[in-house]
């Protein structure tokens, strides 16, 4: 391990969930109803976290951790088109003070993709009033918790949510593009029996990818409105694109990245306190080099985190890793990994890249989206037959990191 301590007073340690992937009880979303027609696995109780927080959040100190990233459930908070529920902000209070009888600094994401029933028969994303309509939410959740929270990201992923959802056709709201009789993605489409691929559904495609950077600026104005004082922070999954010696590669890598990150990004800069990377995989185009492979089929390739971050440095933002893990059922290169992801942390803040917190994904093992609950990226294992929770080996490992550079 470094002697030298890069990581600077106050750096936020920690790991993530979000809302419908552990909490358990959600029935009122699209995924839930995704579920009950056979599109996509039952989550049911996930990790039944909705009542458990506690036990979760002793976890969590125990380990070491002195931030927690977590969502809140659209769906529970505005069950009906602007009827907002208050015993769902209270829980949501109870969660946040939890934390904080732990010494443990929340940051709350609003969107973690999925959708009120009402919202999602309505059109969804592709709403004209989308924007309006998230603004609305998102202030009132801030007004709501930021008494409590001043961390808030709006929305979780953007780019993962319209290319699953609109371009591959595996996620709500199963809308995948086919060209010329051919589907664009067909490992991802295989996944469900539910996507219908048509041409016209790259208008969807487009209009969603505009109505969402649309959405994080007018939930940011409605934010700075009420609550000047909160960081607002939007979450952004950047693959890092590489290309060998060939210069079509390196062009190729190029262009990857702008359609990749670039352009979400620059669509929202002007309206941006802090960046939210998560960070999973890179694409080597050309290159002959084999890469190990996580549960998920996803390559083993944590340093290049650094690449991620330095690619992030142009927007002049502070930089909180939101995500970044491994799906990795028998723990048996968690540990590797979490060490090799932080040393590219490391040395991206020994370069000047003004990084503020790292959030391992995930604290739980928990619902894979349309994997359902086979892929284990949690520090702690849970058993969704009694709920019991055992912390894995790797767990104390990111512990023995955290200690280590925050002294
Ligand atoms: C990210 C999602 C998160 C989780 C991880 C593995 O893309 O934000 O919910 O599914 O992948």
């Amino acid at each position: 391990m470094d002697s030298k301590n890069v990581f600077p007073k106050g750096f936020l340690w920690g790991a993530a969930t979000a809302s419908y992937q552990v909490e358990g009880g959600i029935y009122n979303c699209d995924w839930a109803q995704a579920a009950a027609e056979g599109k996509v696995p039952v989550c049911g109780d996930a990790c039944d976290h909705y009542n458990r927080y506690q036990e979760d959040f002793d976890i969590a100190k125990s380990l070491g951790h002195n931030a927690h990233r977590f969502s809140v459930e659209w769906a529970r908070i505005e069950p009906r088109e602007g009827e907002f529920d208050t015993e769902a902000i209270e829980h949501y209070r109870t969660v946040l003070r939890a934390l904080h009888e732990r010494g443990i600094e929340p940051i709350v994401t609003l969107w973690h993709w999925t959708l009120p029933i009402w919202l999602y028969e309505g059109g969804g994303v592709e709403r004209k009033d989308f924007s309006k309509l998230f603004a609305r939410y998102a202030s009132h959740v801030v007004a709501e918790l930021s008494d409590l929270c001043t961390q808030f990201s709006t929305i979780n992923e953007p780019g993962v949510f319209v290319t699953h959802g609109y371009l591959y056709g595996c996620r709500p709201p199963f809308k995948g593009v086919r060209i010329l009789g051919i589907d664009i993605e067909k490992d991802y489409g295989e996944k469900t029996s539910a996507r219908i691929g048509r041409f016209s559904h790259i208008v969807s495609f487009f209009r969603v990818q505009r109505n969402l950077i649309k959405a994080h600026n007018s939930a940011y104005d409605a934010i700075k409105e009420i609550a000047p004082f909160v960081q607002v922070s939007v979450v952004k999954h950047v693959r890092f694109f590489v290309g060998n010696w060939n210069p079509f590669n390196k062009l190729l890598a190029v262009v990857a990245q702008y359609f990749q990150s670039g352009h979400f990004l620059r669509g929202v800069v002007n309206k941006l306190d802090v960046i939210g990377l998560n960070y999973y995989k890179s694409t080597h185009f050309g290159g002959t080099e084999v890469f190990d492979m996580t549960d998920i089929g996803w390559k083993v390739t944590p340093w290049e985190i650094y690449d991620a971050l330095k690619y992030l440095e142009r927007y002049k933002k502070p930089i909180l890793i939101t995500e970044a893990g491994i799906a990795d059922a028998r723990d048996k290169d968690r540990a590797e990994y979490i060490r090799k992801q932080v040393a590219g942390v490391a040395r991206a803040l020994e370069e000047g890249v003004d990084v503020r917190g790292h959030f391992y994904w995930s604290l739980l093992d928990n619902y894979e989206w349309d994997d359902g609950f086979e892929m284990k990226f949690g520090l702690v294992e849970i058993n969704y037959e009694t709920q019991e929770r055992t912390i894995r080996p790797s767990a104390y490992v990111y512990k023995d990191l955290i200690v280590h550079y925050s002294k």
